[in-house]
């Protein structure tokens, strides 16, 4: 029998709720499915900083790097504020992104069915159905570039510095081809051409790639300004978009309102190996941490991510997607609750999913 080990960051506020309840779901999975998973807590984020006094300690990359998949799930909160930059829960999550190499970050935008009155958009904007699949880079740009404070005219200033190489783009730019392959044949890159140097290096090497290699795809391009006021006033034009790590962060956010809830939507992030890590795009929502009010879809749904692309168990990652979408017509966390419908806390949703796999 096939058995996958996996480590569990739970990370601060919400985090330990919503993966507890990802793990029942992959648990019962495991049992109709045929295989084995075997989980391992590691510290990253607040919680790492109180028993460490880092975010990232060592052993948890370690822990990671030979695992077949980690599953994340928010870190951060108002306890660790003061903390300097370097050493905030963030700074440990991008370290981790960058320590396992996984540069590229799906974060697909989907609306599930019953959910459709639940975006703020117009039912004719939104149309049938809406499913994008927006591909961020997700190690390199101002994220990780050159940072610091200088003083300028005898007053403070700090600056961070926004770098892409030619490789760095390569890669990420295969990723939204191959992604665009399996899809609908279109892919979207987004970029800032029109003002900065990097995003004019970005469309270049996107645009030699899609000529040399992916001649198929149909490739077009879209200032990052425009973009995100498309994404509410069609979104249907879109279906792979490929951005840097900044813009990506912010049109994820954008794209992941349009179904309705932040609390719905899954993160992939890859890099050049099997393993990724797996996480829900939404924070660590420190504000109802404990309530038992967390909705865990989104990290339920980025376990069936990760049994889709890490561990060759899509049968698997299809029958937990199916099963949020049939639970969503029953019962709803109060986020995305409506008259109608159960009312159900975070374990209790899990058990949902549960019973309906
Ligand atoms: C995200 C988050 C992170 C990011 C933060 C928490 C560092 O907003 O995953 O989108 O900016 O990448
Ligand atoms: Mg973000």
């Amino acid at each position: 029998m096939k058995e996958y080990r996996i480590v569990l960051l739970k990370g601060d506020g919400i985090g330990p709720e919503i993966v507890t309840q990802a793990v029942k779901v992959l648990n019962r999975a495991a049992l109709k499915f045929d295989f084995r998973v075997q989980f391992e807590d590691a510290l990253l984020g607040g919680c790492a900083i109180d028993a460490t006094g880092v975010p990232l300690p060592q052993e948890t990359i370690e822990k990671c790097k030979v695992a077949d998949s980690t599953l994340l799930g928010a870190v951060g909160g108002p306890k660790w504020d003061s903390q300097p930059g370097g050493n905030r829960p963030e700074a440990g999550l991008l370290g981790i992104r960058g320590a396992l190499g996984l540069f590229a970050n799906l974060r697909p935008a989907v609306i599930f069915e019953p959910l459709r009155g639940a975006s703020p958009l117009k039912p004719e904007i939104i149309g049938q159905n809406l499913d994008i699949m927006l591909v961020r880079e997700l190690t390199g740009g101002i994220y990780f570039g050159e940072r610091g404070h200088k003083t300028v005219n005898g007053a403070q200033a700090a600056y961070d510095t926004e770098q892409y190489s030619v490789p760095e783009i390569e890669r990420i730019a295969r990723v939204g081809f191959e992604m665009a392959k399996k899809r609908s044949g279109k892919l979207c890159s987004v970029d800032k051409a029109n003002v900065l140097e990097s995003s004019r290096l970005w469309r270049a090497t996107v645009a030699r790639i899609g000529k040399e290699e992916y001649p198929e795809i149909e490739l077009s391009h879209l200032y990052v300004d425009n973009c995100a006021m498309q994404l509410v006033r069609n979104p249907k034009q879109f279906d792979v978009i490929v951005t840097s790590n900044m813009f990506g962060d912010i049109l994820s956010d954008e794209a992941s309102m349009i179904s309705g809830s932040i609390g719905m939507l899954a993160s992939a992030s890859l890099g050049s190996g099997k393993a990724g890590l797996y996480e829900p795009i939404h924070g660590s929502a420190p504000d109802i941490a404990g309530t038992g009010t967390a909705n865990p879809l989104a990290t339920i749904l980025s376990a069936a991510m990760m049994l889709r692309y890490s561990l060759d168990e899509p049968q698997a990652a299809q029958a937990i997607e199916d099963a949020v979408a049939a639970v969503l017509k029953i019962a709803r966390t109060p986020d995305i609750w409506t008259e109608g419908l159960k009312k159900v806390s975070c374990e209790e949703m899990g058990d949902l999913v549960c019973n309906l796999l």
